[in-house]
């Protein structure tokens, strides 16, 4: 008999529901992927038709846990998306993994980043049993690498053109937070 895929777990905050994506959070994600100062340093070029995050969100219905897992980011409340968190470029065999994070312009500098990155860290130290999570940031992403430092991550160094962004060669800072050194 065919395996039944596990349920997306759902992590609660006091603010946040990070839930499953849904094909009505298309709308939402597009406020932030349309957006071109949120988009400067993003993995990829700003989205000019709507199909393209369409396209984005069907991805990260569908996830390989073992691989990449994405969380819709919804206020509590009214089940609104604000943004995503999610992990990638898992190795969750040898207990690695690498993060990414959005809150739409609108709703930053609440702290909801904060709130929601921490629940997933949560959830890849604890429910994962991973070892070390990483960052990768363009060094001028201050509100990024305000971000980690402020949940205990350690910078490593810098990896210069790392990241190809249409044809832009962009540097980007390594950072990591091991599960042993994670404040409590
Ligand atoms: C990075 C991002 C997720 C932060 O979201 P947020 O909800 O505003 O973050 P928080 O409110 O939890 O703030 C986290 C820290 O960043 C700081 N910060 C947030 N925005 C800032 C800004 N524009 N300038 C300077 N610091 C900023 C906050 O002050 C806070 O630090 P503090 O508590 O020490 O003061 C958001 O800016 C974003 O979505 N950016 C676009 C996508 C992106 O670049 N993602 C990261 C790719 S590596």
């Amino acid at each position: 008999m065919a395996k039944r895929p596990e349920p997306h777990p759902i992590l609660l905050t006091a603010r946040l529901r990070l839930r499953q994506f849904r094909g009505e959070d298309t709308d939402a994600m597009h406020e932030c992927f349309a957006d071109p100062k949120a988009m400067r340093f993003w993995n990829a070029p700003v989205h000019t038709k709507r199909i393209e995050t369409e396209r984005a969100v069907l991805r990260y219905v569908d996830c390989t846990p073992s691989y990449y897992r994405h969380w819709a980011v919804a206020d509590i409340e009214t089940d609104r998306c604000l943004g995503l968190v999610s992990y990638h470029d898992g190795h969750i065999r040898n207990k690695r993994v690498a993060i990414g994070y959005f809150i739409n312009p609108s709703c930053q500098r609440r702290g909801m980043a904060t709130e929601a990155v921490s629940a997933m860290l949560d959830f890849c130290f604890d429910e994962l049993g991973l070892h070390r999570v990483q960052a990768f940031i363009d060094p001028d992403n201050t509100p990024s690498r305000k971000l980690v430092e402020k949940l205990g991550f350690g910078r490593e160094g810098l990896l210069r053109d790392h990241l190809r962004v249409g044809d832009i060669w962009r540097d980007e800072i390594v950072y990591a937070l091991l599960g042993a050194n994670r404040p409590s």
